[in-house]
């Protein structure tokens, strides 16, 4: 049973049922406990979703006989983990299904913020042509970007950024990989960092890992990236920080709240969130609807990838993208 089917997913739900002669049930609904009876005689469910899977559909899966939930995305911060165990559903994820994807869209938003973009469509926009040819850009290059968080994703925004003759610093207490220069203080890269650019998993351990207290050690001129998770920014603080130019700006992919931005997508209305709602009214600020993964070599891989580790469930089998909490 297929949930929060997207039309642009069909196509490869459709080529992976007839490789695979596995029947698919699809639904353009969420999976909640109001949906998840809709998968009654399935054999696993596959959901992909950044609103809450809490308990109760753990509890009525269960009931239901249905061992597995395959997400098609990476982040499993939406997961009640306690009640995935207590009803022994196994969980698998798609890790990798395109580390590039979302490593292209952080660069994309960073050479955004130098270039002022957003004033730039703006002011053209307006017809105020002189104020936006005044606008000064800065280059990409002779800038020094803070990665936080060297993994998968992490560390494919540092290959290109690399490549595009940035100097490069990073912050990862747990993982170190050859050709990167690391801070073991993740103090000394706000500090330093004239973009810093979030790459790591939203988890208790990460929640507002950049509050108003660090925030404070910032350059003034400096940008923040997050296309992570919401909750690993302090919005308040970042809010007040850009409304008192103690930061340059921000590019935000991801929410604290994402629950109401699920909701209102959903619905096909804006997001009536009000830090959402500040945010967007500022001009130093990029805000996209959680997108960084959204190419078609990366659905693809979350339609075909999950599905896989579905099947190998019901077969008994053990995917190698089970997640092991
Ligand atoms: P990954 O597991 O490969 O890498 C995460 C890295 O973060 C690891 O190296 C880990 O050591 C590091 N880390 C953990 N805690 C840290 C901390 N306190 N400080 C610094 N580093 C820390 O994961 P990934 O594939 O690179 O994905 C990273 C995150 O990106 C995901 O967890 C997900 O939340 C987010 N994501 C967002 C989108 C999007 O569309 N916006 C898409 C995919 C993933
Ligand atoms: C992820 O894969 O973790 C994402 O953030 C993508 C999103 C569609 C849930």
């Amino acid at each position: 049973m297929f949930y929060g089917m997207r039309p642009e997913e069909k196509e490869y739900v459709i080529s992976w049922s007839q490789q695979n002669n596995v029947q698919v049930k699809t639904t353009a609904e969420l999976l909640t406990a109001d949906t998840v009876e809709q998968a009654q005689g399935a054999d696993g469910i596959v959901a992909l979703q950044t609103q809450a899977y809490p308990k109760e559909v753990f509890d009525k899966m269960s009931q239901m006989g249905i061992k597995s939930l395959s997400l098609r995305n990476v982040g499993t911060d939406n997961v009640d983990k306690e009640a995935a165990k207590a009803n022994n559903i196994r969980i698998s994820n798609v890790p990798a299904y395109s580390p590039n994807a979302i490593a292209e869209f952080a660069v994309s938003s960073m050479m955004q913020l130098l270039r002022q973009t957003r004033k730039v469509i703006q002011y053209v926009e307006d017809g105020e042509l002189k104020e936006a040819v005044a606008l000064v850009g800065k280059e990409l290059s002779a800038q020094t970007i803070g990665v936080v968080g060297t993994g998968r994703i992490g560390k494919r925004v540092v290959d290109i950024l690399q490549g595009m003759g940035a100097k490069v610093v990073a912050y990862d207490p747990a993982f170190h990989q050859p050709g990167i220069d690391y801070v073991d203080d993740l103090n000394d890269l706000l500090k330093q960092s004239d973009v810093l650019t979030l790459h790591l998993p939203g988890m208790p351990a990460t929640e507002h890992l950049i509050n108003e207290k660090n925030i404070s050690l910032m350059k003034p001129s400096a940008y923040l990236v997050n296309a992570a998770r919401g909750m690993i920014v302090e919005t308040r603080a970042l809010i007040n920080a850009l409304k008192e130019r103690r930061l340059a700006g921000a590019a935000l992919d991801t929410f604290e709240n994402e629950d109401e931005l699920g909701k209102a997508m959903a619905q096909g209305h804006d997001n009536q969130d009000s830090d959402y709602q500040t945010l967007k009214s500022m001009d130093n600020v990029i805000l996209t609807p959680h997108i960084a993964y959204h190419t078609d070599i990366a659905v693809h891989n979350m339609v075909h990838q999950s599905l896989d580790s579905a099947y190998q469930f019901s077969q008994g089998q053990n995917p190698e993208n089970e997640v092991k909490f």
